[in-house]
């Protein structure tokens, strides 16, 4: 039995730049949030497997496998095959402090730190490479057909330069810098987005190749921005971002009015970010103004703001 006392984790994260063209091949940028996460701490259990889900009114889980669109259900299921063992005696406590179904990665992080935790009371703890290809399985039942971006960033807990099929690339951040997330509070489903591009690139194939292939080469500036430090760049980069996923119909009226009210309070640069029709945006800001933009945000009807550095 591992330590009881040490709680496997997982933290949020949030895509930068690239999404919706990282499914098409080309680059994106992603980061972990550290200010949120989800945990799993294990007990002993006098009556088999469970988890109690703290965030959902501390539900009971049993081990169902028949419950195969359930993500949890799903992970232990691929932990079993992989480590060839049945699901030992304890009880899982999960939390997460990660707002659900906005963009922020909270079904990926939540199977991330069950996974840790399950393996570590099997005494069978995974490396992070089995265990992103484990997650991604998992995420598929959320996303349909994932690039991986979201499960590579928060198991490996580290920003990346993320081409789908490739091998992961750590972001070396040059240069701290800080983001407000402003979530719309309106949910939306990312398949529902990402089939609708798809639907896009067969309506229009040419128009929409040339915007994904722009989303590229806009994720690849912005990687040497950030290698080099040179954060003001990445305002105007950020920009074009925002505007070339409006033409792929994935913003929305309130995604392009917060945008537009932390420009206008002096944000760097800002652009919706994930799957889009709802969920969350990035402001880039500097000290002088993250206060100014944060209210400008709250003003535009921003439900929940969270502040992260990026380093
Ligand atoms: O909605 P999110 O933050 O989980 O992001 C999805 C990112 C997409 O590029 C739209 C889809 C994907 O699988 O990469």
């Amino acid at each position: 039995m591992p330590d009881p006392t040490l709680d496997t984790t997982a933290p949020a994260k949030i895509i930068l730049f690239g999404e919706h063209a990282v499914v098409y091949g080309e680059p994106a940028i992603a980061v972990p949030v550290a200010s949120l996460q989800a945990s799993a701490a294990i007990q002993p259990s006098e009556d088999g497997f469970k988890i109690i889900a703290h965030d959902l009114d501390a539900a009971i889980v049993r081990y169902d496998p028949q419950l195969i669109k359930e993500p949890l259900q799903r992970t232990l299921t691929l932990l079993q095959q992989h480590t060839g063992q049945s699901l030992p005696d304890v009880e899982i406590h999960l939390r997460s402090t990660i707002p659900m179904a906005s963009g922020l990665g909270s079904g990926a992080a939540i199977s991330t730190a069950l996974a840790r935790a399950v393996s570590a009371a099997m005494e069978s703890p995974l490396s992070n490479e089995t265990l992103n290809g484990i997650i991604f399985e998992v995420e598929k039942i959320h996303h349909g057909t994932p690039s991986g971006i979201d499960n590579t960033v928060i198991v490996y807990e580290q920003p990346i330069y993320y081409v789908r099929n490739q091998p992961i690339e750590r972001l070396k951040i040059e240069q701290h810098f800080k983001l407000i997330i402003g979530d719309t509070g309106k949910k939306a489903l990312t398949h529902v987005a990402v089939g609708d591009v798809r639907k896009l690139m067969e309506a229009q194939p040419e128009q929409t190749q040339q915007r994904i292939s722009a989303i590229g080469e806009i994720a690849t500036a912005a990687r040497v921005a950030i290698e080099h430090g040179h954060i003001a760049d990445l305002g105007q980069l950020m920009h074009e971002n925002h505007r070339l996923l409006k033409e792929l119909t994935v913003s929305s009226s309130d995604l392009n009015r917060f945008v537009e009210a932390a420009l206008e309070a002096g944000a760097i640069g800002a652009k919706m970010s994930g799957g889009g029709r709802g969920g969350n945006m990035i402001a880039l800001v500097d000290e002088r103004h993250s206060q100014a933009v944060m209210q400008a945000l709250r003003d535009a009807g921003a439900v929940n703001l969270i502040e992260t550095i990026v380093c």
